[in-house]
């Protein structure tokens, strides 16, 4: 009966927001499935570059300049450590990175050209993608992958930091708000899984 008592009151305390996070695995996927997670990480990586390249590109004479200055900088760091990683570990790029040189580009120009509102929504959609797919692969990694998980965790905190950025921008008072951010996780959402398969 006390034991009872104790393991309700034990639930009690244990609310989602208080409990500790479950002890990360002691090993990671397959080097395979590794394997995927830098050949996805870097093409969305990879992505955001274009797409802040092409967003500084249209507003670089307006106010948001240093802010997009500011972001790409961060993508550009983001990007040279999957490179330098693909490189050491004999990974090759996704194929699909054409794709992505041109898909990112013309996502960043469509947006900027749109609005300042609407280039933020873009980018609160696809850093609010990128920090759930960052999350899943922080849990996936364990402590034989410790210095990948550490570098992923500061990347996903800079998108954080990013997507609330462009929220402080008014980013979700764009036009269409709803449905040009829908399009554009599901995009992203859909490049995340090609990315990862070929
Ligand atoms: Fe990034
Ligand atoms: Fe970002």
């Amino acid at each position: 009966m006390r034991r009872y008592r104790y393991n309700l009151e034990h639930c009690e305390i244990m609310t989602p927001s208080t409990a500790p996070p479950p002890p990360p695995p002691s090993s990671s996927p397959s080097s395979a499935d590794v394997e995927s997670m830098l050949r996805v990480d870097h093409a969305g990586e990879y992505g955001a570059v274009r797409i802040y390249q092409a967003q500084l590109d249209i507003l670089g004479d307006t106010l948001q300049a240093d802010t997009l200055r500011e972001m790409l900088g961060h993508e550009k760091e983001h990007l040279a450590f999957f490179d330098d990683i693909l490189q050491k570990r004999g990974v090759q790029p996704t194929v699909l990175q054409p794709v992505w040189h041109v898909a990112g580009y013309a996502l960043g120009a469509i947006t900027a050209i749109l609005g300042v509102p609407t280039a933020y929504a873009c980018t609160v959609a696809v850093e609010e993608v990128i920090d759930e797919h960052y999350a899943e692969q922080e849990r996936a990694l364990g402590a034989d992958e410790a210095e990948l998980k550490k570098k992923i965790a500061q990347f996903r905190a800079e998108e954080i930091q990013h997507r609330d950025i462009a929220l402080q921008k008014e980013a979700e008072k764009a036009p269409f708000y709803p449905v040009i951010s829908q399009a554009i996780r599901a995009g992203s959402k859909l490049a995340i899984w090609l990315s990862s398969r070929i």
